[in-house]
């Protein structure tokens, strides 16, 4: 990393005060690229002593909250939590984790296990997109759309997010997509896609639902208190779209670079769930960030001015020029991203970024360094010394589908503004 000084973190240290329960809490479902609750643990819990105020007082905000694993850990702490996130399936998936479910709600998740084979009946016209066929046998599909139509009748109540986040995880298990990757693909693993009958899916539906039943109990934990819980799809670089209007603390893991599809890594349950409409789905691929550039006027500009003779540059841009304003729409967005943060933080407030390094065209882009000299342009000066995880234990995928290498560590960058 050439000039850019760092310190390690030791495993021990990871795990200090980590409680079970929130891993427990956190599997209710996957979903690419969530935060390593241990490292969102490992710099929360001295938080709290940053801020003179109770910790149900303190804002934490996740301006890239995915399913929400960094604010339950947040929460765990006794903050008041809120988030933002490009995409509608992980913003559900995050309600369902952070709300705290009342008697009504929690006996209306138990419905779900008393549920029989013949109250979800085939369907005789099925929802119909393209290569759907591929993904799901018909009566496979068809068992999936009973379903749905019986969350749909929660869907003003509080339960639903829960409801459907059970139901959004058997969608992808029954599918023909692997488990355990990060995007549903097709592979020799998964030629046709797979049978299952009405018992079998009814079975893996309550399963789930038991699974998000006992991530409720960590509610009964005396530090969950019921703090405030914002959130909402918006965009990271604009901040008129946030559910809060200031915070004290940002905690997040943005995209780290152009690598990983959010978009399709949900597909199938977006549109399983119809939750894109056209012009949805437009500005979602115009807003989400690591995707292919659409900022027409893109140039080396944008590039922090320490990083415009960096030697990844120039070896990106031998080697693909789209590749590299690829990257540099990521680095745009990101600067935007600091500068949106920069307007709505508290004064003494916080940023903790998480990143780690990709490979584009096989060059590797010290992202770490590349933001904190963004940062530092917009107004944000590191608070301490950039710390680096090795992640080799920590790695969220068993099966890879992609043709780079995997991030070998990650950083967290700790930021004020000044
Ligand atoms: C690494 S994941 C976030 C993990 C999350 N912080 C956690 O605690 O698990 C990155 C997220 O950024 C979201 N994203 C991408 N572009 C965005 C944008 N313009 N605004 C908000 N979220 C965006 C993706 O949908 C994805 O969920």
């Amino acid at each position: 990393m050439g000039d850019f000084e760092s310190s390690f973190l030791e495993e021990t240290e990871l795990n200090q005060g980590m409680s079970n329960d929130i891993l427990d809490a956190d599997h209710i479902h996957r979903y690419p690229a969530k935060m390593t609750p241990k490292i969102a643990n490992y710099v929360l819990k001295n938080a709290c002593n940053e801020f003179d105020k109770e910790p149900d007082k303190i804002q934490v905000f996740d301006p890239f909250c995915g399913s929400g694993t960094t604010l339950l850990v947040a929460r765990s702490y006794g903050f008041s939590v809120s988030g933002v996130d490009i995409l509608r399936v992980p913003v559900l998936i995050a309600k369902a984790k952070l709300t705290k479910l009342n008697n009504q709600n929690l006996k209306r998740l138990q419905t779900a296990l008393d549920l029989d084979a013949e109250d979800i009946q085939t369907f005789n016209g099925l929802d119909s997109w393209e290569n759907r066929d591929i993904w799901f046998k018909d009566e496979v599909y068809g068992y999936l759309m009973s379903l749905r139509d019986w969350i749909n009748t929660y869907q003003n109540k509080y339960v639903y997010p829960a409801l459907f986040t059970a139901l959004s995880q058997v969608v992808w298990d029954v599918s023909a997509a692997d488990s355990g990757v990060i995007v549903p693909t097709r592979s020799k693993r998964s030629p046709v896609a797979p049978d299952f009958s009405q018992e079998e899916i009814l079975e893996k539906f309550k399963k789930r639902v038991e699974k998000i039943l006992l991530a409720q109990k960590i509610f009964s934990n005396s530090k969950f208190p019921n703090p405030n819980v914002k959130l909402s799809t918006g965009d990271s670089k604009n901040n008129s779209s946030w559910p809060i209007d200031n915070f004290d603390l940002v905690i997040t893991s943005p995209p780290y670079g152009d690598g990983i599809n959010y978009r399709r890594a949900v597909s199938l349950q977006t549109r399983f769930f119809g939750l894109e409409n056209e012009d949805d789905g437009e500005f979602i691929r115009k807003t989400i960030i690591g995707r292919a550039s659409y900022h027409h006027d893109i140039s080396e500009k944008t590039l922090p001015n320490k990083e415009k003779k960096s030697r990844w540059v120039t070896s990106i841009r031998s080697r693909s020029e789209k590749r590299l304003e690829s990257i540099l729409s990521y680095v745009q967005d990101i600067r935007l991203t600091f500068r949106e943060l920069r307007e709505k933080i508290n004064p003494q407030g916080k940023a903790i970024f998480v990143i780690g390094h990709p490979e584009v065209s096989g060059i590797k882009v010290p992202l770490s360094r590349v933001l904190v000299n963004i940062a530092e342009e917009e107004e944000w000066q590191l608070a301490e010394t950039p710390i680096c995880d090795s992640i080799k234990n920590r790695v969220q995928t068993p099966i890879r589908r992609s043709s780079t290498n995997p991030i070998s560590e990650e950083y967290i960058l700790q930021f004020r503004c000044s």
